[in-house]
Order: structure tokens, then sequence, then C-alpha cells
């Protein structure tokens, strides 16, 4: 089944497969960097938000060595909204090791690129198949599920990844392994979808044994986590001079390097003004939900510093924190960005 398979899927991708602007179609992409990029940028986000984000920081940093010499606090703005901002410093170490480590040449050999930062099994295999043409097979989120639909694998996913990979590897064209990575991506994110599947428009519907069955929204079966909430609060602190108080986060962890407003999970100030505002935001393991208060004061809490509120576009702030920013009207004068 495998060379008809990926023969059809192959004719389907060059008539509907998407252009992005980091595709290039019928092989390799030309720049390896571009490729980095935009794998970066799309692990854990949609390709609907990278889209409004990429070629803002392709123009910013347009090649490897701008991006290697640029300072974190720099890119860290231009990835601003993308979330997941570990990303964003892998991806700036990356750089520079290529520059300074491989003398500016992209490392094509797993063993090299396994020394970047930030690049799972995925994301490597993805990068060399798309920058190289390199003969490995992609495993995400899309080809899983089209793997499970075309075999009727309805066990747990978690507990059938090999099988799950020895089929999407025995399927995969090596010799066209950067276009055929695009096409099963492509099918999954437009045919194949997770709900509302287009079976009728398939292009390898003869070969799936789950087509057009009534509960096919049900594959790939997932175990039920439940994620934790954590109720907290946040606070703007206004000065006399109507400057605000924010503060960096350390370097390590969550949202690390970038700004925010004191919050906390116990009321920190008895004087704190509640509003009827609050954020929520979804991370991987937590839903957060912040009370916005507001106060008045001239003191500096914590590790924090004033600034003016047409300044605070200087600096970087988590989605989370620019939704409090959005929800304060933008305090006024900060352009409203786009929201993940
Ligand atoms: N998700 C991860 N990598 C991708 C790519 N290159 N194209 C579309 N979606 C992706």
């Amino acid at each position: 089944m495998s060379n008809e398979f990926s023969k059809q899927l192959l004719t389907w991708y060059q008539k509907n497969g998407r252009d992005l602007p980091w595709r290039f179609k019928g092989g390799a992409h030309p720049d390896p960097y571009v490729v980095l990029v935009s794998e970066l940028m799309l692990q854990q986000t949609t390709v609907k938000t990278v889209l409004s984000y990429f070629d803002r920081f392709i123009n910013r940093f347009p090649t490897v060595e701008s991006l290697a010499s640029a300072s974190q606090e720099d890119v860290n703005l231009y990835w601003q909204g993308l979330g997941y901002y570990t990303r964003a410093r892998s991806l700036k170490q990356s750089a520079e090791m290529i520059v300074k480590d491989f003398k500016g040449v992209f490392p094509h050999q797993k063993e090299d690129v396994l020394k970047l930062k930030g690049l799972g099994p995925y994301t490597i295999s993805s990068f060399l198949a798309l920058a190289f043409n390199a003969p490995e097979t992609v495993v995400d989120g899309n080809v899983i599920r089209i793997i499970c639909r075309l075999y009727h694998l309805t066990s747990p996913q978690d507990e059938i990844m090999a099988q799950i990979r020895k089929k999407a590897e025995s399927l995969t064209d090596k010799q066209n392994a950067a276009d055929y990575a695009s096409a099963i991506m492509d099918l999954g994110a437009t045919v194949c979808t997770p709900k509302k599947p287009l079976c009728d428009k398939c292009p390898v519907r003869k070969f799936c044994t789950s087509k057009d069955l009534p509960d096919l929204e049900k594959i790939p079966v997932r175990k039920k986590t439940t994620k934790k909430v954590f109720n907290g609060y946040v606070y703007i602190i206004k000065n006399k001079e109507g400057k605000v108080l924010i503060r960096k986060r350390t370097e390590k962890g969550l949202l690390s390097g970038l700004y925010e407003f004191p919050w906390s999970e116990e009321r920190l100030f008895k004087n704190a003004k509640e509003t009827n505002q609050s954020v929520c935001h979804i991370f991987t393991h937590i839903n957060m939900n912040l009370k916005i208060c507001e106060l008045k004061s001239d003191s500096v809490f914590s590790d924090g510093f004033f600034v003016l509120p047409q300044e605070l576009d200087k600096y970087a702030f988590s989605t989370l924190m620019q939704k409090v920013i959005k929800k304060q009207g933008g305090f006024e004068s900060r352009p409203a960005k786009d929201e993940k």
C-alpha cells in the first residue's frame, strides 16, 4: 500500500497543499534557517497564529547570524504573543551554536542537530525532512490521527505509539520526504481533521478502514487528563506619577525572562481594590484565573520598577499579562496585539 498511498497523497498535495511562508513545494526548503524558526514557532502553536508572527520575525532577524547577535530581550519582543517563551530562548541559543560551533553551516546530521536547543524527536525529524529532504518520518498530532483512522486503531494513543510510528514510517516516501511530511500534515489539518473530517474529499480514502464512520471523531482515543486550576490575583500598582509597576521573571522556569505585573495566589494587599475584571489563560498543565486588583502606591514592591504606561511596549509580556493590559484598555496607549 505504501507506494500507492504516498503517490495519491503527493499528487493531492501538489494541487491542494497549503502555501505557507516557510514552505517550499517540490523538495527541501532552500533556507534551513526559515525551517528552524517555523518549526520552533509551530511547537504548541497553531499555523494560523504562527502566520501572524512569522514574517515580522523573519524581517527583523533575516539570517541565523542576525538572530545570534540579537539580544534575548529583542527576540522576546518579537516572540511576544506566541507563548511558551522557552522556545524563543532555545531558538536564539541554537542560532548562537550554529554560528559559533558549526561556523554558520546548518547541521544536517541527526547527531549534530541533537546538540541544538529545544528540539525534540518530532521537531528534529521535521526539520531534517523539510530543510534537507532527509528520509525522516514526521509523527505529529496530525499523523497520529491519520494513522489511527487509516488502520482503525482504537486503543489509547499513548499505549500504541510504537505501532503508530512503525506504520507511519512504512508509509513515508523517503525519496520525497520533505513534500511527504508537508502533505501528511496538510491532510490532517484540512481533510482528516479532529472534528467533522471530510472523508469525501480524502485522496487516500480507499486505504482507510474508518472512513465515513459515525464515531470517527473519537479516533484517536486519548486518556482524559484533568488540569489543575489556579485562582489568584494580579495587581495594577500605580504611583503618584501614573507609572505602573512591573517586574521581570527569573531566567529559569515558566515564562522565564518575561515581564509581568505582580500576581499571587493569596490577596497580598488589603488595600488593593478588586475590579470586576479577570483574565484567564490555559497553560499546558494549568488553568489560570487572575482577578485584576488596583492599588495606588509609591513603594517598590518585590523586585519591580515603575514604568510609564506608554513605555510598556518596550517590554515583552506573556500572553496572560497582555490580556491584563488589554483589559486595562491598553492603558490607553499600547496598541492592541493579536492574542493567541
Ligand atoms: N506543524 C509543525 N510543522 C509544520 C509545518 N512545517 N507545516 C505545517 N504545520 C506544521
